[in-house]
């Protein structure tokens, strides 16, 4: 069950002799080895002012995609519509950027602080349509946490 990762997810958010990008880093980490349909799993964050994402810890295999501007792309849509974009076939996308030919659907949450989207969770998959609302919830909760040690 999802569910279960939740405990784990806030042992790592509240675990302070660690920094807070190890803390993500880690994050990240647990959800790729837990779900086995997540095979890339990262942060995006709002690159200072400017109107763009920079990556932030990730796990899986490293991007191109270290600059995102808003707008483009699935992550790049999130910065601005401010809500869950879930993928299910990314082949069906006009508007995304393919980091791996392998990856078959995407999912992005964003991240907000006091109100604010700051950046986003961003998911690859090599499964076909394999989200679900238990995903989005997952990850809206993960990011809440998050919030807490930005
Ligand atoms: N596919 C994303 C780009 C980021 S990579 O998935 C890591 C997008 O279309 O925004």
């Amino acid at each position: 069950m999802l569910k279960d990762l939740r405990p784990k997810i806030t042992a790592i958010i509240l675990d302070t002799n660690t920094s807070i990008d190890a803390r993500l880093q880690g994050i990240c980490k647990l959800l790729k080895e837990s779900v086995p349909y997540y095979d890339w799993v990262g942060f995006y964050f709002k690159n200072g002012d400017k109107e763009e994402l920079r990556l932030g810890p990730f796990a899986g295999e490293p991007t191109d995609h270290t600059i995102i501007p808003f707008g483009k792309g699935i992550c790049g849509q999130v910065a601005v519509s401010n809500e869950n974009f879930v993928v299910p076939d990314v082949q069906v996308q006009d508007n995304y950027i393919a980091c791996s030919l392998n990856v078959k659907a995407e999912i992005v949450v964003p991240l907000f602080l006091k109100g604010e989207n700051i950046g986003q969770i961003d998911i690859d998959s090599s499964t076909p349509d394999p989200f679900t609302n238990e995903d989005e919830r997952l990850l809206e909760y993960t990011n809440a946490q998050v919030a807490k040690i930005l």
